[in-house]
């Protein structure tokens, strides 16, 4: 094809961009495909933004979001000065490899991850190392080594793990948070919905690691996907470049500011729907394994299935779509013999599953 727009950097030209999940307009889709929270906000998001004044909007909102900061801080039991709030969490990757990593630099990533790490790089310009799972989606035993030896300039990895749900526990982050050269990314944006008897908590740890800095988002826990907010956790001096310097001057707005605040302060309730979500994984996993589909142990809010060859994750992708069920399929080498399910409500679930028995005609 011409390229009738050769304004675009050369980098820019060749790159695929981010291919997002669908979001359709009809409402009576049971949508499992993006991994948002099947239950609505807590009621106090709902009160403060009803109270909110068009009014209000008149003027800018606080720059760095301080009483957001000041809340996560106490959440998190850290200083206001470790915390970064962003316009979702998607642009705190964005804003990690603008800040900290060059043209000559390299970001490693495990392959697969998340589908938005390649294209970052790509638009900054960076180079890539990619370390495989193996065939059955585990880490490498080596994973630590392989890291360390990438020389890479950041590394993101997600923990727990997108698209398997697996999760690498604290012990195994702060070593490497030690031996790692460069800036570690830990992308915890499925970490609340980790099981609590398994004591995930990686935050102290930015006490420890100057290198470290955790990704938090709003918008899979508290059901605040549509309201963009996430935010970083890390040492002051790691992320103060990123706070005076490669952000934009209000990255978020003020209608996010006061609802992630609502959020955080009435966090007992998310807390409820991830136990409820957690309740739904083990039903859903065990009722999927009833129908003879296996899936990973997954510490997240959706679950990798494996499909037979007969009939294949797309057909079984495409048949609940004609039932008004998305799922994800993902077409690339290692995935497109799965699909993956976000635990959905009850309701939503045990659809999917009559779904499935249907198509399965079990
Ligand atoms: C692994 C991972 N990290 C980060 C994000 C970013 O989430 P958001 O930009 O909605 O905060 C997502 C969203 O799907 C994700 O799956």
């Amino acid at each position: 094809m011409v390229n009738l727009m050769p304004f675009e950097r050369e980098n820019i030209a060749q790159i695929e961009g981010y291919l997002p999940g669908e979001q359709p307009s009809s409402s009576d889709v049971i949508k499992l495909n993006t991994n948002e929270n099947p239950y609505p906000a807590s009621p106090l998001v709902a009160e403060t933004l009803s109270k909110i004044e068009v009014d209000e909007l008149r003027r800018y909102p606080s720059a760095l979001a301080d009483e957001f900061c000041g809340l996560a801080s106490r959440v998190h039991n850290v200083n206001p000065e470790n915390i970064i709030p962003t316009n979702g969490g998607d642009e705190l990757l964005r804003l990690i490899l603008t800040t900290f990593a060059g043209e000559n630099d390299t970001l490693a990533i495990t392959s697969p991850s998340y589908s938005l790490y390649p294209v970052l790089a790509n638009i900054q310009g960076c180079s890539l190392t990619e370390i495989p799972l193996d065939k059955d989606l585990n880490y490498p035993n080596e994973l630590a080594e392989l890291l360390v030896d990438s020389s890479a300039k950041i590394c993101f990895l997600v923990n727990p793990h997108a698209p398997t749900g697996g999760l690498l526990p604290v012990k195994f982050i702060d070593k490497l948070a030690s031996n790692f050269k460069g800036v570690l990314v830990v992308d915890e944006a499925y970490a609340d919905f980790v099981d609590p008897a398994l004591r995930y908590d990686c935050i102290p740890l930015i006490n420890k690691h100057k290198n470290l800095l955790l990704l938090r988002t709003l918008s899979k826990g508290y059901s605040l996907a549509g309201l963009r907010f996430g935010y970083g956790l890390g040492d002051s001096e790691l992320i103060s470049p990123i706070k005076y310097k490669t952000r934009d001057s209000y990255n978020t707005d003020y209608i996010s500011q006061q609802l992630a605040c609502a959020a955080l302060s009435s966090r007992e309730y998310a807390m409820s729907t991830w136990e409820k979500i957690r309740q739904s994984r083990k039903f859903l996993s065990t009722k999927l394994e009833q129908l003879g589909l296996k899936s990973w142990p997954s510490q997240t809010n959706f679950l990798l299935v494996q499909i037979p060859d007969n009939p294949g994750a797309e057909y079984i992708y495409k048949k609940l779509k004609l039932d008004n069920i998305l799922v994800r399929h993902f077409d690339v080498n290692n995935l497109n013999n799965k699909i993956r399910i976000t635990i959905g409500s009850e309701d939503e679930n045990k659809r999917l599953i009559s779904s499935l028995v249907n198509i399965l005609r079990i």
